[in-house]
């Protein structure tokens, strides 16, 4: 548990951005960690988990209870994106494997378990396919009241997909678990999506500039985005679940619209997420890329700004 105003849960699936996302939410000092739930998305769950615990130890976290999660989607034959984050999920990056022990409740139980400790107080940092909050959603339906709030990380509502031209990777892996979420009456629920995940990013200079980083974030930021500019030769390293995680602390960084979200379930637009009326849902379509590039820095506390506007 760490001090903070903000009791979160995180549920990850590192992955690289999740990686960069849990080093933002530790050094947020407005979120309190109560635990960390994994589960199988960019790699499979064993892996996720033992990343999860690995990356806590470079960061010289706290004991944070960790839960490991759904090994697999709800319906769907599993989908992961090794191609990008690397076979170990952590961009081949080599780091030690964690002595930390994983807490005993499975990730869904434990969503359910703190939420009924502490009723109406928890925010959910949903940073992966939505597989966990839907088992945990399945077996106490009156969850949405026992949480604060959601914020996911998912979806693309007015531009295309990472996946496929319609759909978002948290989504597409597992649709019918983000059906279920997003049709859930969360009293708070934020969709943080592609339209504005992809306009946050660090750049090639910016991350030239921690080149020299030992130790802590700015190392890690630096491993983590490394794959992508040294091997893939992208110019820009989104921050899609750093984003997520910024507005759990600082919604203000983001202008949403209210509505109903579906999400397509058929081959053709498989994950497929549309913005209809009718709904309380919050969407994400604008961001504050100067305001999160600052809180970026900050929550890292890097010597400077190594984030930019991606191009729209
Ligand atoms: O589409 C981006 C999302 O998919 C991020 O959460 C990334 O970690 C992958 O899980
Ligand atoms: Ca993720």
């Amino acid at each position: 548990m760490t001090d903070g105003t903000i009791p979160v849960i995180l549920d990850v699936d590192p992955g690289v951005d999740d990686a960069v996302a849990l080093a933002a939410a530790l050094g947020e000092p407005s979120l309190s960690i109560e635990a960390i739930t994994t589960l199988a998305g960019n790699v499979g769950v064993e892996m996720t988990t033992a990343n999860t615990l690995a990356i806590l130890d470079w960061l010289g976290a706290p004991e944070i209870p960790v839960h490991r999660g759904a090994s697999r989607p709800l319906i769907r034959t599993p989908h992961d994106a090794t191609y990008f984050h690397g076979s170990d999920g952590l961009g081949e990056s080599g780091f030690a494997v964690s002595t930390r022990a994983l807490a005993a409740d499975r990730g869904p139980a434990a969503i359910v378990r703190h939420a009924m400790a502490r009723p109406g107080q928890i925010t959910l940092v949903c940073l992966g396919p939505l597989t966990n909050l839907a088992i945990a959603l399945n077996v106490v339906p009156w969850l949405p009241e026992l949480l604060r709030s959601v914020v996911v990380m998912g979806g693309a509502f007015e531009r295309g997909g990472n996946v496929t031209p319609f759909a978002e990777f948290n989504v597409f892996a597992d649709p019918e678990a983000a059906a279920q979420v997003f049709g859930a009456p969360f009293p708070d629920i934020t969709v943080v999506g592609l339209d504005v995940t992809e306009r946050v990013a660090i750049d090639r200079p910016g991350w030239e500039r921690l080149r020299d980083s030992r130790g802590g974030a700015a190392e890690l930021v630096y491993r983590m985005a490394r794959r992508s500019f040294a091997e893939r030769g992208v110019e820009v390293f989104a921050l899609h679940d750093p984003l997520a995680v910024a507005v759990a602390a600082r919604p203000d960084l983001v202008t949403t619209t209210g509505g109903r979200v579906d999400v397509a379930l058929g081959e053709a637009e498989r994950g497929k997420t549309t913005l209809r009326v009718g709904g309380e849902t919050k969407v994400a379509l604008e961001v504050n890329v100067t305001a999160f590039g600052e809180w970026f820095q900050a929550a890292l506390g890097l010597d400077d700004t190594v984030t930019r506007a991606a191009p729209v």
